[in-house]
């Protein structure tokens, strides 16, 4: 059995229920890309909310993260990953997460335990020292001089700059064939972190201000990748079961060795895996010059770049070949992969044929270029025609500017990439500033709205219109829906006119929870029906509006203002998009 399966049926003995993973586009928080841990989707029930489920969780969730996108290529980092997680929603605490940690390791994956040693919270000036927790890994065998105090810095955990937090234990693992030293130092590469349990019992603010949470939590990380590397006792992640596959085809369609081309084919597996799963999300997003269609775009145009270097014939096949043995693995674990299976292999090889037009006058331009360069520097204008002209991304430009022992003027390019996009309106760089959305007045506001305009939609335009996504800030709310025409100026009127009609009339908004069969013979709408559990809660908005939804919504809709459509767009292909606003 492999490792996800052993972590889900281990907790689930624990008395926990899977939820599944969410979407890897978060769906209601505009702030980051990307999903980037397993707690991530379950903010709002880690700040107290009820979780339909109840108070014992554990998942595989899908992963993104950005920051490590420079350094693949090396032997253990990745873009996409997946993070295996279990939580107690103010349920069991610091004993039982530790014991049932401490179980999993030594008795199910059968790690020694004189290969393992901890870290705990230190303590600071709010927070006591872990005593407790130390006290309990010395109980189950862990013997004192493998337990380490460390401050903020390594054993607090938040995600970001605010929201739920708190002290955490990390465990690691002695991956070396030297002998395990006597004591633990945790500065020693050779000791690498394989899970952590944060013990989240506050909720920071954005002001920074740090309060206890109703309920004490815990939640807990454990990266997929590097777990199975250790467990099948190899340093380079590339070389476990889970990228056999994918590197073997690889091999096969370059007719090179991976032992002669690691770094280009690390780049192509992991960039091609974000990509499917990117591509694959019900959020629909396509290759564009903006925000997640962006990494996208980047992380395509990256794989073509070293697939071309690895001397692959890039009119072929090649990426379809790659794409299809990625999901091939992954598709009885994401139902989204083998519905979007299709769509998948469409977007890559259109982005593919898109790029090709332009990929090899641009590398040609480019050598053209530094070879009458002055300096060691790539211009900034340069930069900016390699981008506007031959689709480079400024990253690729500096990749490639590497290899030749030279820099770019990055800061260059971004004052005319800003200067360029002010000119035509796009991309919102607020959201890579980080951070997590609450769930505010406002944001309250505009949820229940969504699904007032999701009611107005089927009345005015059609009954066939679904959601497709939100995203909702405390200014205003952007709604995705799928629809075949650009809505005419009389329909976008009606609509507007309906939701507020609605509004006045001053709508009790009612949950009810219920079975999730019930809901859907009932006709309640809703967005991703393998996501919910088996009981769900139901909102309704008086006779007008009944949809499955986590919540928070308002009691009644006249508190919401007046609703005004700003603007009525193409988001993908047979998806429109509106953003409004209430006044
Ligand atoms: N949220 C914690 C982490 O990502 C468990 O490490």
């Amino acid at each position: 059995m492999n490792l996800k399966d052993l972590y889900i049926n281990f907790f689930i003995s624990k008395g926990h229920k899977q939820i599944p993973s969410a979407p890897v586009v978060p769906e209601n928080d505009p702030t980051v890309l990307f999903n980037t841990a397993g707690m991530q989707p379950l903010i709002p029930y880690l700040l107290g909310q009820p979780h339909p489920y109840g108070t014992r969780l554990v998942d595989y969730q899908k992963c993104i993260r950005l920051t490590d996108l420079d350094v693949v290529g090396d032997p253990t980092h990745h873009t996409f990953f997946e993070m295996l997680g279990n939580w107690s929603l103010g349920d069991y605490f610091k004993e039982e997460s530790i014991a049932w940690s401490f179980e999993f390791l030594t008795s199910i994956l059968k790690i020694p335990v004189e290969r393992l040693a901890v870290t705990v919270f230190e303590g600071n000036e709010d927070i006591p020292r872990d005593e407790v927790s130390a006290g309990i890994w010395k109980k189950l065998g862990i013997e004192e001089s493998k337990i380490a105090y460390l401050g903020v810095d390594d054993n607090f955990w938040i995600a970001g700059e605010s929201g739920p937090c708190g002290g955490d234990t990390e465990i690691f693992y002695w991956r070396s064939l030297d002998p395990v030293p006597d004591f633990f130092d945790p500065e020693d590469d050779r000791w690498v972190e394989i899970w952590n349990n944060v013990f989240m019992q506050y909720h920071k603010s954005v002001d920074g201000i740090v309060t206890e949470l109703p309920k004490k939590n815990v939640d807990t990380g454990m990266g997929v990748e590097r777990v199975v590397a250790i467990l099948e006792g190899v340093d380079d992640n590339y070389q476990t079961s889970i990228w056999k596959d994918t590197i073997h085809k690889i091999e096969e369609i370059s007719g090179i060795s991976y032992q002669d081309a690691k770094v280009s084919m690390r780049i192509i597996a992991d960039h091609l895996r974000t990509s499917v799963f990117i591509a694959a999300d019900e959020a629909g997003i396509r290759p564009s010059n903006t925000d997640q269609g962006y990494i996208l775009r980047r992380l395509i145009r990256r794989a073509i770049r070293h697939a071309k270097k690895l001397n692959i014939d890039i009119n072929s096949d090649w990426e379809e070949q790659i794409a299809s043995t990625i999901m091939d693995q992954y598709q009885s674990y994401y139902h989204e992969i083998e519905k979007n299976r299709e769509t998948v292999l469409s977007v890559l090889k259109e982005e593919k044929n898109k790029f090709n037009r332009t990929l090899e006058k641009g590398l040609k331009e480019f050598e053209r270029e530094i070879s009458h360069l002055q300096t060691d520097k790539i211009p900034a204008e340069v930069a900016f025609h390699l981008y506007d002209t031959y689709g480079f991304p400024i990253e690729l430009t500096e990749e490639l500017a590497s290899e030749k022992g030279i820099t770019v003027d990055t800061e260059g390019f971004q004052v005319k990439f800003k200067e360029h996009q002010a000119k035509s309106r796009a991309g919102s760089v607020q959201k890579f500033k980080g951070g997590l959305s609450g769930d505010g007045e406002m944001e309250t506001k505009y949820h229940t709205a969504t699904h007032l305009l999701n009611a107005a939609l089927k009345v005015v335009v059609s009954k066939d219109v679904h959601q497709k996504g939100s995203n909702i800030t405390p200014e205003r709310m952007r709604f995705d829906f799928s629809c075949d025409h650009k809505l005419t100026d009389e329909e976008k009127e009606k609509t507007q006119a309906l939701v507020n009609e609605w509004i006045e009339a001053g709508l009790d908004v009612v949950v009810t929870e219920m079975p999730k069969e019930e809901a859907i013979k009932s006709g309640a709408e809703c967005m991703f029906i393998d996501k919910y559990p088996d009981i769900v809660t139901v909102y309704s908005i008086g006779e007008v509006s009944k949809e499955l939804c986590g919540g928070p919504h308002v009691k009644n809709t006249s508190e919401l203002g007046h609703f005004r459509i700003q603007k009525e767009e193409a988001s993908s292909a047979g998806v429109r998009r509106i953003k409004a606003v209430l006044e």
